[in-house]
């Protein structure tokens, strides 16, 4: 293997075009292909900016055309050679006018087969990809959500620095945070039995920098849950984490709105208009089904409770009569829907617990047909096809139930027909706020109310008198925000008040004692001057996603998790030896698996 010595490199593959014929270059990188047609070698030569290509020709340097023939993909060279224009020119590439006329060749390293194809980018078993993540690593698309992500968190820094946010780095080593996951828990080993918590967020931690008085402070950090993962969610996160204090919900809204705006025209060259549209949630559920509407479409739910609460269809009436509620979609022009096709919607709708989808269908000279067409008379029909404005070719997908049990199996029906008919424009960028989330969530299972956003949010002014007579009744300023059908981030104004704080973990059910043990550092510190505060939290890794465009989270992170929670690549996590878990005090329970 030769070195690099005396030589430097003038600069990247696909920086050089026409304008540089006749220059002498030096290039340093790895083989893409190299193609032998017996007295000539065509290599394409990659780095992280792109593909040149580099002749070697017998008539013009035997030795240095004999050394070339030993190249194979993913060998390291470096090249010394003259910018030449091409004969035969590749439009499929930036430098697809040149090639290097080489006059040097320095094999640097050499490679095995590569275990995943990196230049002809076929798809590859994902596990396989991510056990050999350093050769995906090396194709142009991986590296770009690398690039962008680095943009993305680059203008973040510019950003909030110009607008007086102070990064400040909290501990990774801490005390759980709620935010509705499980733990990832680190034994101690100074104190045995004892465990640190992974950060879920930074939340309570930027609190008390409010009330240290640093007045606006921003982090990109580092967040873990434990908890399933999906296509959107990994068990180790990036937040872009901010904190400000003397601002109500507005204000709030008003500087994101201008990082959002600032963000897409540095990172896309993409003018968002700002204010972004506002919606609350209550009119998010009952237009969408959903507090996180993609607006690049309609498809809106129709309530049709007061049509069919008398209909002899027991489904139907029952629903209305056990405040419950019968609302459907109109999936437009989607009348064509085999039987077959119908059956998966309910399937697919069973998964939010709804017990069944009803359906009609309006055929030639409106002709109704559908699954609950014996259960009403012609103009009954008629009446509920025309509130959702049925027209010749619709198919009417209804459901009755609870009414969270008709918002999530609808808000996702609507999601799901939407992908299958292609109906979202993927050039468009909708933003929107969510508002006036409901402050608690009751939790049937458990009996008791949870806090919908975390338990440090303030109830909406005008709602704080219905905490005690009427829990979920009670509105939060608490907001998130939406890109295309996606949650991006989410924040609230949060309570800096003491007595109020503890009154609040009690309507969660937290004993005075529990409050104490749990948050005792928080309440104590509210007591001594906290200015009234609020901020959010952006997932960075779903906004490097939305810009990307891709449905991967896994795309975006160097080196992420499966669906397991394991990385293939290092085999975490693994065992460890019994010397360390005797230093930490800690003994395993027999494993029935193991035995
Ligand atoms: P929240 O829990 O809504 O709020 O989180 C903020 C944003 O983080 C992203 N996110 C995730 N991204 C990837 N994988 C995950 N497992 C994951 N979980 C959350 C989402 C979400 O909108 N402390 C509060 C913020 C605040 O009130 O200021 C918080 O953490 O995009
Ligand atoms: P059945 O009388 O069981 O044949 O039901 C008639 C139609 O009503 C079928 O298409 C069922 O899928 C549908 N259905 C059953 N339960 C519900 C429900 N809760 N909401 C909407 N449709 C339902």
């Amino acid at each position: 293997m030769e070195n690099i010595k005396g030589l430097t490199r003038t600069g990247y593959c696909a920086e050089y075009d026409i304008k540089d014929i006749g220059k002498k270059v030096v290039l340093m990188g790895w083989v893409n292909r190299s193609r032998n047609l017996g007295s000539i070698i065509f290599c394409d030569m990659r780095d992280r900016t792109g593909l040149i290509q580099v002749v070697f020709r017998e008539e013009k340097n035997k030795s240095l055309f004999n050394k070339a023939t030993n190249l194979k993909s993913e060998y390291v060279i470096a090249v010394t050679g003259i910018v030449n224009e091409r004969e035969d020119k590749n439009p499929n590439i930036k430098t697809g006018d040149i090639e290097i006329e080489a006059e040097e060749l320095r094999i640097l390293s050499e490679s095995a087969v590569p275990a995943i194809d990196i230049a002809e980018n076929t798809a590859t078993n994902e596990l396989m990809r991510l056990k050999y993540r350093y050769l995906d690593l090396r194709k142009p698309k991986q590296q770009y959500y690398l690039i962008m992500r680095n943009k993305v968190a680059k203008c973040t820094r510019d950003f909030f620095s110009e607008n007086g946010f102070i990064e400040v780095e909290t501990p990774v080593l801490t005390r759980s945070t709620p935010e509705g996951a499980r733990d990832y828990l680190v034994p101690s080993r100074v104190n045995q039995g004892k465990f640190y918590a992974l950060p879920q967020s930074p939340q309570l931690l930027k609190q008390l920098l409010m009330i240290s008085g640093l007045d606006r402070y921003y982090q990109i950090v580092k967040c873990f849950r434990d908890e399933d993962l999906r296509a959107n969610r990994q068990p180790e996160f990036t937040q872009i984490d901010l904190e400000m204090s003397f601002v109500d919900v507005d204000d709030v809204i008003a500087v994101n709105e201008k990082f959002i705006k600032k963000l897409f025209k540095e990172t896309l060259n993409v003018d968002v208009n700002i204010p972004f549209a506002r919606m609350t949630y209550e009119e998010a559920m009952n237009r969408f089904g959903s507090d996180k509407p993609d607006l690049r479409y309609g498809m809106e739910l129709t309530d049709i409770s007061e049509l069919v609460k008398d209909s002899e269809f027991k489904v139907f009436s029952d629903a209305c009569k056990n405040n419950g509620s019968v609302r459907g979609i109109n999936a437009k022009g989607c009348a064509d829907f085999s039987r077959k096709d119908i059956d998966k919607l309910t399937d697919f709708v069973k998964d939010y617990r709804a017990k069944g989808l009803a359906w009609l269908k309006v055929g030639v000279d409106n002709e109704i047909t559908g699954s609950i067409v014996k259960f009403f008379d012609k103009e009954q029909l008629t009446s509920i096809v025309d509130a959702f404005n049925g027209e010749e070719n619709d198919l009417i997908l209804i459901i009755a139930d609870r009414n969270e049990t008709v918002f999530d199996s609808l808000g996702a029906l609507r999601t799901e027909i939407a992908k299958r008919m292609n109906l979202a424009d993927h050039e468009r960028w909708e933003f929107l706020w969510v508002t006036e989330f409901p402050l608690l969530e009751f939790d049937e299972e458990t009996n008791r109310y949870y806090a919908k956003h975390h338990p440090f949010t303030s109830p909406m002014d005008e709602d704080i008198p219905l905490l005690h007579t009427h829990p979920e009744k009670v509105r939060a300023k608490a907001y998130d925000i939406v890109l295309n059908g996606e949650e991006i981030g989410g924040g609230s104004i949060r309570i800096h008040d003491s007595v109020f704080q503890e009154e609040m973990l009690e309507v969660l059910g937290f004993t005075k004692d529990k409050a104490q043990e749990s948050f005792g550092f928080l309440l104590n510190a509210l007591k001594y001057g906290a200015p009234p505060h609020g901020g959010m939290a952006y997932g960075l890794d779903r906004l490097v996603m939305s810009i990307t465009k891709t449905d991967n989270i896994r795309d975006v992170i160097a080196f992420p998790k499966i669906q397991s929670g394991a990385c293939p690549l290092t085999d975490a996590p693994n065992i460890v030896e019994k010397k360390q878990l005797d230093e930490l005090g800690i003994c395993l329970k027999e494993r029935k698996d193991e035995v």
